[in-house]
């Protein structure tokens, strides 16, 4: 089916765990396990190359993709015992609203460099895919890239909780190229979302009714450090991703907390109350702790190669059943196993 030419625009702990989890599965010996799709559209993982990065930090830019991801502070815990390779370069993007004041403790920004033309540098290196890793709450960033991959031609994958593929405008512009779109805000593999829609779907499933529901999410990387101060589009997104298995006017918190000492490592608590027969009270306490990078790369993997799949096919738009599966905010919202089941009919035996 031939490479899977792909541009992450935000090189943080995300695309870390992405650049290392390739590596990871395209060794000779080449290991499977922790993969849901070896072979997704046609495309092996080691079709996808990621072949340039744009970024504002001062030590990223004009470096290699390899020199660039373990510079501070990505902290992602490392998959592999030895630094990938890749020579890709890192290009200085426009700012935006990229870099609030409580991020700019963490990192020198490139204030003299000039942001290059990522529309050109997209088509320079014949980019098949970008894929959107910038903090959350960077609306302005986002739609920039977004329409920087219509123009250039480029599929692309929304892994953050601004509003872009929910917009119905965007959604037409990018059918019109035959151009495919996913998103919005990737679920991880096995991540919080995932666990808190299996536990309220099994009550209702068993009958019972939902009083309360409760989620806190315990981090301490530069997402949570961002979260202190600009949680809103996380929240409305992971509201949204419950809302089909929370009946209205259920209490529902959802919420993040900044914790230095948790690293690479996030936790969430879950506390469901619910009532079964003759309004006997069941409560469900689960904690899940998760290598959180990672995680959110076994879905972006995934979303690579569906949308590659898709512009082979000269589909374009949103890609509906790939973002019910894999995004909180997709536009369409569907039963998990439906849209596994989706998603396994139309790109899984290919
Ligand atoms: N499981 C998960 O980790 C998960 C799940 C869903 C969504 N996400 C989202 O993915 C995004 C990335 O997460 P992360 O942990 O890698 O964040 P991060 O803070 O480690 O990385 C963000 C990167 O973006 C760069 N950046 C900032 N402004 C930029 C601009 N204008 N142009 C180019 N680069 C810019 C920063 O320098 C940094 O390298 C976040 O929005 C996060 O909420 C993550």
């Amino acid at each position: 089916m031939g490479t899977i030419n792909v541009a992450v625009v935000g090189l943080g702990n995300c695309a870390g765990a992405l650049l290392e989890g390739l590596e990871y599965y395209s060794g000779s010996d080449r290991e499977r396990s922790g993969l849901l799709f070896p072979v997704l559209g046609g495309y092996d993982l080691s079709d996808i190359e990621i072949v340039c990065a744009f970024d504002i930090s001062q030590k990223k830019i004009d470096k290699t993709i390899s020199q660039a991801v373990y510079q501070y502070p990505n902290n992602f815990n490392r998959i592999l015992s030895y630094e990938i390779k890749n020579d890709g370069p890192v290009y200085r993007g426009p700012t935006l609203d990229g870099n609030p004041t409580h991020l700019q403790m963490f990192f020198e920004e490139a204030v003299e460099v000039l942001a290059v033309d990522v529309v050109d540098k997209l088509k320079y290196h014949q980019v098949d895919v970008v894929v959107n890793l910038l903090p959350t709450g960077s609306n302005e960033a986002t739609a920039f890239y977004g329409m920087c991959a219509l123009q250039a031609h480029c599929a692309f994958v929304n892994c953050i909780p601004s509003v872009f593929v929910q917009d119905e405008k965007i959604q037409h512009l990018f059918e019109d190229k035959g151009i495919p779109i996913v998103g919005d805000d990737i679920k991880s593999q096995v991540g919080s979302t995932i666990i808190h829609r299996a536990v309220l779907n099994m009550l209702a499933d068993r009958g019972a009714t939902i009083r309360k529901s409760s989620q806190i999410n315990i981090g301490g990387n530069t997402d949570f450090a961002n979260f202190v101060h600009r949680a809103q589009t996380k929240l409305v997104s992971k509201y949204k991703s419950l809302r089909q298995y929370l009946p209205d006017g259920v209490p529902n918190h959802i919420g993040h907390h900044y914790d230095v000492t948790k690293d690479g490592y996030k936790k969430t608590l879950f506390d469901i109350e619910s009532t079964v027969f003759g309004g006997s009270k069941v409560k469900i306490f689960v904690q899940l702790e998760s290598d959180d990078k990672p995680n959110s790369a076994g879905s972006i993997i995934d979303l690579i190669r569906i949308v590659k799949y898709e512009k082979d096919h000269n589909r374009g738009g949103c890609v509906f059943d790939a973002c019910s599966y894999y995004n909180k905010s997709a536009p369409r919202q569907l039963k998990d196993f439906e849209a596994y089941e989706r998603v396994k009919k139309q790109w899984g035996s290919n």
